[in-house]
């Protein structure tokens, strides 16, 4: 299996590419380092955890510019169609196998950010990558079952506090999700989600068996 290249744009956005194609998560542009906007970014699929800002971002102006078809849930799915884009609608707890490979949603302890609708996350089989992206929320304690239900080498989880989980929170995360690796995200884009990265890391290394990857924003990383 060849190596993905994961790559962090800024807050919750993130991009995996592999095989030549490309998938991205929650992509809020404003504010990234690189100054990138929405025709630069090149994607086959854009996954849509809530409808929140600073995860809807640019989503649907990325997706008509490229084609890229949205995965999101149901409610953010009927908002994409009416805007104009490609959408697979799915749903909590329901899982469907992509030409890349399997995609199933799981709960988020969140706000939807649309009416009626639910925040979630993603465990996504890309190509043989496989990680599991939380979305913004909480710690609950169903995530115990999520490694059991689709097993993943990758954890991509909120540390920022004041919105979602902290990192004492997503310590215990981590030892829930049995992940090999972590990807902290969402924290440090304002004051409110100040955190020490490094911090969090040298802990959760300390007191679990899941190593901690820092990607800096604008920087990529290979993963397996
Ligand atoms: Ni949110
Ligand atoms: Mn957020």
């Amino acid at each position: 299996m060849s190596t993905a290249k994961f790559h962090y744009i800024n807050h919750a956005c993130c991009v995996v590419a592999k095989n030549n194609a490309a998938i991205v998560f929650d992509p809020y542009l404003d504010g990234n380092p690189q100054g990138l906007t929405a025709k630069d970014i090149k994607a086959d699929y854009i996954f849509i955890s809530h409808g929140h800002f600073d995860h809807l971002g640019s989503a649907f102006e990325i997706a008509k510019h490229c084609g890229a078809t949205i995965i999101s849930t149901a409610e953010i799915a009927a908002l994409a169609t009416e805007a104009g884009c490609q959408a697979h609608a799915m749903h909590i707890g329901g899982t469907y196998k992509f030409p890349f490979g399997k995609v199933r949603v799981t709960p988020a302890f969140h706000g939807a950010g649309v009416p009626g609708g639910h925040a979630c996350g993603f465990v996504v089989d890309f190509y043989g990558t496989k990680l599991y992206f939380a979305g913004d929320t909480a710690l609950f304690g169903d995530m115990r079952l999520l490694p059991r239900l689709d097993p993943f080498d990758y954890a991509v989880l909120p540390i920022g506090g004041n919105s979602t989980m902290g990192p004492q929170d997503a310590i215990i995360a981590c030892e829930f999700l049995q992940a090999k690796y972590v990807i902290p995200i969402h924290y440090n884009t304002w004051p409110m989600l100040a955190q020490d990265v490094y911090a969090f890391k040298a802990e959760v290394e300390s007191k679990t068996n899941c190593k901690a990857l820092v990607v800096k924003q604008g920087e990529t990383i290979d993963i397996e």
